[in-house]
Order: structure tokens, then sequence, then C-alpha cells
């Protein structure tokens, strides 16, 4: 689907965790990538400083669910923001998971990281793929989207500090090595993965200024065919394989 700007109806907005906000708007996207993000801009007068890209968390034709963090002035306005009013936003943006010709996946989710698998557990799920959920939080007063990721596949959460679930970090719920992983989280888990030499994807964050492809203030290296190349976390991604990122080069 292509990207456009369009102007979104607050529906819900409500406080789902400390600091979490779900965010629900009237008009979604008919067609859009798991993984994929949206431009929002949070206020008008400070444009363009304040647009801020949040996952896609899920999307129907009649509505776009975001789930983000308050963390600095951006997300504090946004989450100010009343059911009725109107954002802008500029989506769908980038690429996403690519799911085809996936038989049996593992998704791997960590804190913030985990909104975005949501509408990628729909549609494999939709699709008719085996799939185990598994999701890491620091402590329960922080798990996420619990009940709605339970309706699409076998699901286990882990918490740090053990208060739900599986006491430790997600990735030590991973079993089975040889399914393909699809991840999201903080980059401390991308390194695990790929220690323990798994196949699959992850969902990379940058500091995005244009989010469109055209700054290239979002570079990274990238192995690829045994060469290495820059791309655009916001174009080319910001889904890539695991593996792929060459972190020592400045990347991690
Ligand atoms: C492709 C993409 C998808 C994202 N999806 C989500 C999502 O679904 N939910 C969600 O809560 N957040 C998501 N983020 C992160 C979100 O964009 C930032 O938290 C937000 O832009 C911060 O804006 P702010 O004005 O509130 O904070 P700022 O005042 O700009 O920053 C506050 C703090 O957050 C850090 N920060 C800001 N932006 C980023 C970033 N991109 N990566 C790492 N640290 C950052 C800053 O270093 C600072 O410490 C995503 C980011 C990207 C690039
Ligand atoms: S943020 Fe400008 S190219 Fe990615």
């Amino acid at each position: 689907m292509e990207m456009k700007n369009s102007d979104f109806e607050i529906l819900h907005h409500k406080e789902i965790a400390d600091g979490i906000f779900d965010l629900t708007l009237k008009g979604g996207y008919l067609e859009f990538e798991p993984g994929q993000f949206v431009h929002v801009e949070v206020t008008s007068r400070l444009e363009p400083f304040l647009k801020r890209p949040i996952s896609i968390c899920d999307a129907d034709p009649n509505s776009l669910k975001l789930v983000y963090r308050v963390v600095g002035k951006g997300t504090k306005i946004l989450s100010e923001k009343k059911p009725g009013e109107t954002l802008k936003i500029l989506g769908p943006v980038g690429h996403g998971f690519d799911v085809n010709g996936i038989k049996q996946a593992t998704i791997v989710g960590g804190g913030i990281g985990v909104p975005p698998l949501l509408g990628l557990a729909r549609k494999m799920h939709a699709q008719g793929i085996d799939l185990e959920i598994l999701l890491g939080f620091n402590s329960a007063s922080d798990a996420i989207l619990i009940s709605e990721f339970e309706n699409y596949g076998r699901m286990k959460v882990a918490t740090v500090d053990g208060s739900l679930g599986y006491k430790g970090v997600v990735t030590e719920l991973i079993s089975d090595k040889e399914r393909t992983v699809f991840a999201c989280g903080p980059e401390p888990l991308y390194h695990t993965l790929e220690k323990q030499g798994l196949k699959g994807f992850y969902s990379l964050e940058r500091r995005m200024a244009c989010g469109v492809g055209v700054c290239l203030g979002c570079n990274i290296s990238v192995k690829e065919d045994e060469r290495i190349l820059r791309k655009r976390v916001c174009y080319n991604g910001p889904v890539f394989p695991i593996g792929s990122v060459v972190w020592s080069d400045g990347n991690g």
C-alpha cells in the first residue's frame, strides 16, 4: 500500500501499563506489512521537529492501533490528546516482516518492542502458520497485550523479576532453534539471538530525522551476500535479517 499523509480521528486513548498508551484511531489501512510504522505529527506548531515514528501495532480498514511509551517531549504531548481530536499521520512507512513461505515461526518480543508483533501474529495465525509467541517484560506491571496475543498461538511470558510467568529473559524460553524467529525488542535481545545462531528477522530502531529515506540520518551497515552495504533503517528497514547488521560499525 502506498504511503500517504492522512488525518486520523482519535477513537480511544488509554494508559494500559505504567507510561504506556494504546492509541486507537478511526480509519486504518486496508493493507500493511506488520513491522511497518507511521510518522505521527504530535503538534502542528513545532512541525516538523516533533513527527514521531511509531510502529503499527495492528490495523484494518476501519482502525489503526498504536501502542507507545512516553519517553520525552513528543510522546508526552501525544499522551495528552483526547478522543475526538485529529492527528496527521504519514504511513505506512518502511518494509516490514516477510512471512512468505514460513510454516513455523517463533515470535520474540521484548518490552515496548512487543506492539508491532501483534499485527504480525494475527496475520500469521490467519495464514495457518504454526506460531509460538514468547514475550518478555521487566515486570508484571509493564506486561502489555497478553490477552490479545493469546488468540494467535502458544504463548509464554517471561519477566526479569519473576512477577509474571518464567523468571528470566525472554530468549531463555526459546527451545526449538530450527524455527524462524520474528523479533522486536532491545538490541541486547538481538545480540543473544545472533549468539544462539537463530535465523529470522529483527526490527531496528534509530533516531529518525526525515523518516522517509532522504536525509541518510538513519544509515547503518548491513552484510548482504558477503558485501557490506549502507542501508537506511527508515526506508530499507526497519526489519532486517537476523545477523545482517554490522553492530561494530558504529551501529550498535
Ligand atoms: C521505526 C520505529 C518504530 C518505533 N515504534 C515505536 C512503538 O511502537 N512504540 C514506542 O513506544 N516507541 C516506538 N519508537 C520509538 C519512538 O519513536 C520514540 O520513543 C519517540 O520518537 C520519542 O520521542 P519523544 O519526543 O517523546 O522523546 P525525545 O525527547 O526525542 O527522546 C526521549 C528519549 O528517548 C530516546 N529516543 C528517542 N527516539 C528514539 C529512538 N528512535 N530510538 C531509541 N531511543 C530513542 C532519546 O535518546 C531520549 O533518551 C519507534 C521508533 C522507530 C524508529
Ligand atoms: S531518517 Fe532520513 S533517511 Fe532515514
